[in-house]
């Protein structure tokens, strides 16, 4: 035990338990525990364009889905001493970003674009990957990517130093055929098919999204309760 942490009893109903202050963490150490903990996260492949007109992709795992009327998405970009993340940079100056998801057949392509490249580097070559034009926003999408959500930036929050929220308003969406199922006029999306990897505890730990259970949720006075 260190003097930011403290022991508790195992109550009743749950295991014993240690108590972190975070107002008492270092920055590295809130880092390596909340990583770590919420798990698994998605990973959004950010396609970006400079102003001068360099692209620009890089993963980012703090990234989920936070409604649909109007549809959004969110991103978070963590601190770098300067200069600040390309990515960050990029929405910044444009506000316009493309959201790859990563299936498995390209997670090492994946990791090759989180090199920490210069600015003028175009990761999406770097990475033996090509790229397709967008509808409505300049960075273009990953041709090789099942899925990619066109973005347009509508909330820039500083949480932090130098730490972003990005929230994007998704614009255009692009399937992959082969992950669509049943009637075309209201497709579904067959997740097994996705085969997407999500990011786990520590550095280098990754999960397939293939192990699926059902489970009904509960009615109450019988109101059909399908939707979040
Ligand atoms: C799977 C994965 C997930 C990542 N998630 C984040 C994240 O959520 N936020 C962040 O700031 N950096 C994240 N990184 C690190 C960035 O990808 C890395 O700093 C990258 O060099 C940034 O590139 P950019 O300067 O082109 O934006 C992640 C890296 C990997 C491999």
């Amino acid at each position: 035990m260190t003097d930011t942490q403290t022991q508790a009893a195992a109550p009743p109903d749950g295991p014993a338990t240690r108590h972190f202050d975070f107002s008492l963490l270092s920055a590295e150490m809130r880092y390596r525990l909340l990583a770590s903990t919420v798990l698994p996260r998605p990973i959004a492949w950010v396609v970006t364009m400079s102003a001068d007109g360099v692209v620009n992709a890089a993963p980012y795992s703090f990234f989920n889905v936070f409604g649909a009327d109007r549809p959004v998405v969110a991103l978070g970009i963590l601190a770098r001493p300067e200069p600040e993340k390309d990515t960050a940079a990029n929405i910044r100056a444009t506000g316009e970003f493309v959201v790859n998801l990563v299936p498995h057949a390209l997670v090492e392509a994946m990791n090759a674009t989180c090199v920490d490249a210069p600015p003028e580097v175009d990761e999406i070559a770097l990475a033996g990957l090509s790229a397709v034009p967008s509808i409505g926003v300049r960075p273009p999408r990953i041709a090789q990517s099942p899925v990619a959500l066109e973005c347009r930036m509508t909330h820039l929050l500083e949480t932090g130093p130098g730490q972003l929220l990005v929230v994007g308003e998704v614009l255009h969406a692009h399937y992959a055929a082969h992950v669509l199922t049943g009637d075309p006029a209201r497709p579904r999306v067959d997740g097994l098919a996705l085969d997407l990897v999500a990011r786990m505890h520590g550095p280098t730990a990754y999960t397939r999204t293939r192990d699926l259970f059902d489970l009904d949720r509960p009615l109450w006075n019988g109101a059909a309760h399908n939707k979040e």
